[in-house]
């Protein structure tokens, strides 16, 4: 059966070859992303290898990722979504506290309430300083 995975952050440089190798490998994807860093055109330019499906949305909203989950059935998470600018999160913690930490909680509590059997991935510890 084809699975169907949430890449987050999917539009930006590390998501999108995780979205491409992905597709190569026939698995159904699905992006969010808030274009903050990324590139809806990265997502159009891999549209003729598989299935895929781009959502604009923002983690620090909570509603925005829930509704995710309550309108496609997903199988695994890989999350990329996440400011990764050393320098630029020492002067704004603030800023990387509530995108990277606050946005990997609420992926966290979306898949939690969503009750179904998913496998998640967080490939590197964001850029909190
Ligand atoms: N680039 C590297 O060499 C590298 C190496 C190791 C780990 N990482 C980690 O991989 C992750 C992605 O890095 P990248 O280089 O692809 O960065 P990137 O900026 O190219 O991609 C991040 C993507 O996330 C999106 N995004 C950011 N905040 C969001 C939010 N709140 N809601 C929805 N989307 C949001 C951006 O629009 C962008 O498309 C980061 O956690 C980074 O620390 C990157």
């Amino acid at each position: 059966m084809q699975k169907t995975i949430l890449i987050t952050g999917g539009a930006g440089y590390i998501g999108s070859h995780a979205v491409k190798l992905l597709l190569e490998h026939h698995c159904k994807i699905v992006v969010f992303d808030n274009l903050s860093n990324g590139y809806r055109q990265a997502i159009t330019q891999l549209e003729s290898i598989g299935e895929i499906k781009f959502i604009k949305g923002d983690l620090r909203y909570p509603a925005e990722i829930d509704h995710v989950f309550e309108t496609e059935k997903i199988n695994a998470v890989m999350h990329f979504a996440a400011q990764c600018s050393v320098d630029e999160s020492m002067k704004h913690p603030e800023v990387y506290f509530d995108n990277n930490t606050i946005g990997t909680y609420n992926l966290l509590e979306a898949m939690r309430k969503s009750s179904a059997d998913i496998l998640t991935t967080i490939p590197s510890v964001h850029t909190i300083y």
